[in-house]
């Protein structure tokens, strides 16, 4: 009986043993947990590390460097196996990867793009993520079509498109480049804009709603339409609007565009007050973070056999957008 128990334990400890030494974990660094498109991206990234058996481990920078840098360190002095890192700040990458490199820790970032030149410190770091002037450039193509469909959308008749634009954290690049790849688009295409107003709403939708109260404020029914770097400033906006007699019954309109296909960001576009917004692909972009992370780790070398998705420039992979629309949110 106790030699029995004796095997027993022996086995049991051994089982563990065998269990922490191929447990991976990898450290997940999140920019800010206070936003729509990021947890989805998290809960998406927990589900694919669940099917590939690794752990993750994630903190919440709350919108501040110094408190990632310290998120960063911690994962370094546990020995995970390689990070996925949501910079907040584009420019504080290569501190990252220099902490990285030093410990042989493979690096992959995702939705904040660091500059090219920190990525190529290492070879063991990667960008995953989505290229932000489609996401402009359908914003641009969804209002010009409108434009041409809707005579009535030219308020005051002088055939330019008076326009306010509500835009994401200063630095980012899908905010300077949605901000400016919209417009690009339309001025690109022989249509006349005037910006009223632009400001940041720092991708948050309660700082849209007030942001959009003040243009309303400022510009009343002038505006012809409104460019929001995402989802969540668009929802905003559009309650500032609906305060302001939008949106009801036989009552007024303006155009209004978003991004990131949030799923409140599709209700919006079901409902009506939403005009277009484009997929960004949370699922997508998470899925190809946690399995490159997972090859990293196990010290493989991402190739077109043993990795999903496709490499570009040897750093980078590109999850495209997709236009959305009420003809086609359905299938999203
Ligand atoms: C998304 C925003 C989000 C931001 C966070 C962007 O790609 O479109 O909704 O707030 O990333 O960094
Ligand atoms: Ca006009």
């Amino acid at each position: 009986m106790k030699k029995l128990a004796t095997i027993l334990l022996v086995a049991v400890m051994l089982l563990a043993m065998v269990g922490s030494a191929s447990a991976i974990t990898i450290g997940a660094s999140i920019r800010k947990y206070d936003d729509t498109f990021l947890t989805e991206m998290r809960n998406h990234m927990q589900a694919k590390a669940d099917e590939l058996g690794v752990e993750v481990d994630f903190t919440d920078s709350k919108a501040d460097q110094t408190t990632q840098n310290n998120n960063i360190d911690l994962y370094l002095t546990k020995g995970y196996e390689a990070l996925a890192v949501n910079m907040q700040e584009r420019s504080a990458a290569d501190v990252v990867i220099q902490k990285a490199m030093a410990d042989d820790v493979p690096c992959v970032f995702f939705n904040t793009e660091p500059f090219a030149e920190a990525l190529d410190l290492w070879d063991k770091v990667y960008y995953v993520g989505a290229k932000a002037e489609e996401s402009g450039t359908m914003q641009g193509v969804a209002m010009a079509a409108y434009w041409d469909a809707h005579p009535e959308a030219d308020k005051n008749g002088d055939g330019i498109i008076q326009y306010v634009q509500i835009t994401g954290e200063p630095g980012h690049q899908d905010a300077e480049l949605r901000s400016e790849y919209s417009i690009k688009y339309l001025t690109d295409n022989g249509y006349q804009v005037e910006c009223l107003a632009q400001d940041t709403a720092m991708w948050d939708r309660v700082k849209g709603q007030d942001k959009m109260a003040t243009f309303l404020a400022a510009h009343g029914d002038n505006i012809e339409a409104v460019f929001c770097n995402n989802d969540d400033m668009a929802l905003g906006a559009i309650e500032a609007l609906k305060a302001a007699g939008y949106f009801t019954e036989g009552g007024k309109y303006v155009p209004v565009m978003g991004v990131d296909a949030t799923e409140p960001g599709k209700m919006a576009i079901k409902d009506g007050t939403m005009l277009a917004t484009s997929l960004n692909d949370a699922k997508g972009q998470a899925y190809a973070t946690i399995e490159l992370c997972n090859l990293l780790a196990n010290g493989e070398t991402p190739t077109e056999e043993n990795f999903s998705y496709t490499i570009t420039d040897g750093k980078y992979i590109w999850i495209p957008y997709v236009a959305v629309n009420a003809d086609n949110v359905d299938e999203f």
